[in-house]
């Protein structure tokens, strides 16, 4: 647990090696990336953090990406003090990412953005988020997000313990942080105009039936960074490495071993 700026943040930390960091989606927690922590612990010092108000973190009122950004930074300057990192970050998690490179970047080894996008919302997308911020509160947590499931994952995976898996941190998701992540989501930085200039090498990786960051879309805005390798996954959905931790850990250690070579 580590205290930042009035939130108080909960990491998983686990394994040996160059760090790899890893930032869940909305409206999940670390333990999304549990199954690929498994697989990449013997090389990699894997760092998993719950973002503010999600699974053991506190949530201290409302809250920016860029604030998101800064509790990184506060958990690599504790637990990986001189070391440049590996980002790895989905979809929420890839918008907090973005906002670390922009304000960090020279602490980054490697970005890795999966299932997510560079794009701001458009007005009628920020407002469904305001909608759904407003409805956690009214209604609670679990009927706001509920209707998020078929587009986290496919039908025929709702249906196994990977299912029963994201439905359980859904379900662990309290009202105010449901809201307070839709409202810094409705209000994160267009990066669309900036991804050109990001120097770090970077991996782009979705999931071939994913319908929040789709394959044409991503292979499209992924062209636009020039050092950046593009991968998709078949028969996932949107959450890649939970789905399909080996293929998501092929990947990632291929690329991550290109760049020392
Ligand atoms: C996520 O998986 O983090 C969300 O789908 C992101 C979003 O709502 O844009």
């Amino acid at each position: 647990m580590i205290t930042s700026s009035g939130a108080t943040l909960s990491v998983k930390a686990s394994g040996t090696g160059p760090v790899v960091f890893l930032l869940h989606g909305f409206p999940l927690d670390h333990r999304m990336w549990l199954p690929l922590i498994e697989t990449l612990r013997g090389q990699y010092h894997c760092i998993a953090l719950d973002l503010r108000g999600f699974g053991g973190s506190t949530l201290d009122g409302d809250y920016s990406l860029a604030d998101l950004a800064e509790d990184i930074e506060c958990i690599r300057a504790r637990l990986a003090q001189n070391q440049q990192i590996n980002l790895v970050g989905l979809s929420m998690g890839g918008y907090v990412a973005l906002e670390y490179w922009h304000r960090y970047g020279q602490h980054l080894n490697s970005l890795t953005l999966a299932n997510t996008k560079p794009s701001a919302d458009d007005p009628a997308g920020s407002a469904a988020r305001l909608e759904m911020a407003q409805s956690a509160i009214s209604q609670g947590a679990w009927s706001a997000v509920s209707p998020m499931l078929s587009r986290l994952l496919p039908a025929k995976t709702l249906e196994t313990n990977i299912g029963d898996c994201v439905r359980e941190m859904m379900r662990a998701a309290s009202s105010d942080a449901v809201a307070a992540a839709q409202r810094a989501m409705a209000r994160r930085r267009e990066f669309t105009e900036l991804i050109p200039s990001v120097r770090t090498p970077t991996l782009v990786i979705t999931g071939e039936l994913d319908p929040i960051a789709p394959p044409d879309a991503t292979r499209q805005w992924s062209a636009a960074i020039p050092n950046c390798i593009y991968r998709e996954i078949s028969t996932s959905g949107h959450l890649t490495p939970l789905e399909k931790p080996n293929e998501f850990r092929t990947i990632l250690t291929g690329f991550l071993n290109g760049l020392s070579a």
